[in-house]
């Protein structure tokens, strides 16, 4: 099995009599109240899946992580994982104590040991990491949205955090690692995803497995911007692909918590890194990985990997060209394998197909399976006649 981020796969969960003890303190501690974002990072810290992090960063490490991709230990790291103290009373806080992490419901969750408080930069933040300051940007309107005084320490979550939904489909990283490993499966896949898997996707996934043991669907379930398919949406989707073109045996459909950066080529490393926490030994990377707009280049999530070496990434990126089906080749296939032109290719955009679901027309199968496109259309219109 790959070794998690850092050698060591990260636990920081409390159960039991501890868990009561901390429960019970944390009602007498200050509280900071986390936003969605913060929740769904809280909850892969405690379980490991941002393995070697153990808490919010510190400001040595927010610094080291914004200048140079690196923690503060020199272990490649790309993106900040902060907690912003949105109240005047959560920013006056004193390092040197402890506070209580809530939701947004009040409902307590975890202590966290309060090492540092510190100001940043955002506009700064957001050149470096988001490459780009533009408001229309989803990541800068982010940081526009909370404060620059960030809190940062280890916590110890006592609480688990409810979700109510996709129970039997989420699973940390020793649930992951123990599944593949029940299965014999040496190299496993993974595949980030934020929108419904279409023939390209499929194509992408299938062209991996050949080369694999096992395929980790692992779609991102956080929050993303408003014009992204809902979450219930795509699983109704993803299920739907599995069912009827996925070998059952070879593919495990499991949950991704983050919250969507939108940080393009950075959040590709980070997606990379958090997916070999999962254990898994390859990761797919095709055109603008993670991007939003026209704000990256279409291989730059990709270009990326190449500032270091294999090794102190681990996990192994799996770079894919442009994918389409091509009526010419009459197959799936990419600007790597195929030699027509584009006038043969079929091929839409995310605002294109959103224009047709939005108009009640299903996309062609040579873009989207069929039972795909049905389940995109009945979640816009209702139910569809055959
Ligand atoms: S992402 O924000 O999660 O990256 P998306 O769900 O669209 O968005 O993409 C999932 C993965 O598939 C990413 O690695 C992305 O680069 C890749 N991808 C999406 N569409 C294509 C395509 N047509 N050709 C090649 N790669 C693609």
């Amino acid at each position: 099995m790959i070794d998690p981020h850092g050698g060591t796969l990260i636990d920081r969960t409390v159960s039991g009599e501890e868990a009561d003890q901390l429960a019970r303190e944390a009602e007498g501690l200050p509280r900071v109240v986390l936003n969605r974002r913060e929740m769904a990072d809280l909850e892969m810290i405690a379980c490991g899946a941002m393995s070697p992090l153990e808490g919010f960063m510190t400001e040595a490490d927010y610094r080291a992580v914004v200048d140079s991709m690196r923690l503060a230990s020199g272990l490649v790291w790309s993106l900040p994982v902060v907690l912003s103290a949105k109240t005047e009373e959560e920013q006056k806080l004193r390092p040197g104590g402890r506070v209580a992490l809530a939701d947004g419901n009040g409902v307590l969750l975890a202590v966290m040991d309060l090492e540092d408080r510190y100001e940043v930069d955002h506009a700064r933040e957001a050149e470096v990491v988001l490459r780009t300051t533009n408001e229309a940007h989803p990541g800068v309107q982010y940081l526009k949205s909370i404060s620059p005084v960030y809190l940062g320490g280890k916590i110890r979550l006592f609480r688990r955090i409810e979700h109510g939904d996709f129970a039997q489909y989420r699973r940390e990283p020793k649930e992951t690692r123990a599944l593949f490993e029940s299965k014999g499966w040496k190299r496993i896949v993974a595949f980030q995803t934020r929108n419904p898997i279409h023939r390209a996707h499929e194509y992408l996934q299938k062209c991996a497995l050949e080369l694999c043991d096992g395929l980790l669907i692992h779609p991102l379930m956080g929050e993303t911007k408003k014009d992204d398919i809902p979450a219930e949406v795509r699983m109704r989707c993803y299920e739907a692909l599995i069912e009827g073109y996925y070998p059952q045996d070879r593919v495990v459909l499991s949950v991704f918590p983050a919250a969507m950066r939108y940080a393009g080529p950075r959040e590709a490393i980070f997606h990379a890194l958090v997916r070999k926490n999962y254990g898994c030994t390859h990761f797919i990377v095709g055109r603008d990985h993670a991007g939003v707009g026209d704000y990256y280049g279409t291989y730059d999530a990709q270009l990326i990997f190449g500032e270091f070496d294999a090794d102190e990434i681990g996990i192994t990126p799996l770079f894919f060209d442009h994918a389409f089906y091509c009526k010419k080749c009459e197959n799936m296939a990419s600007t790597k394998t195929c030699p027509h032109g584009k006038e043969e290719h079929v091929f839409f955009s995310g605002t294109k197909v959103r224009e047709m679901l939005a108009a009640g027309e299903l996309p062609p199968p040579e873009f989207t399976r069929p039972e795909v496109a049905k389940v995109l259309v009945e979640s816009m219109h209702g139910e569809v006649k055959a």
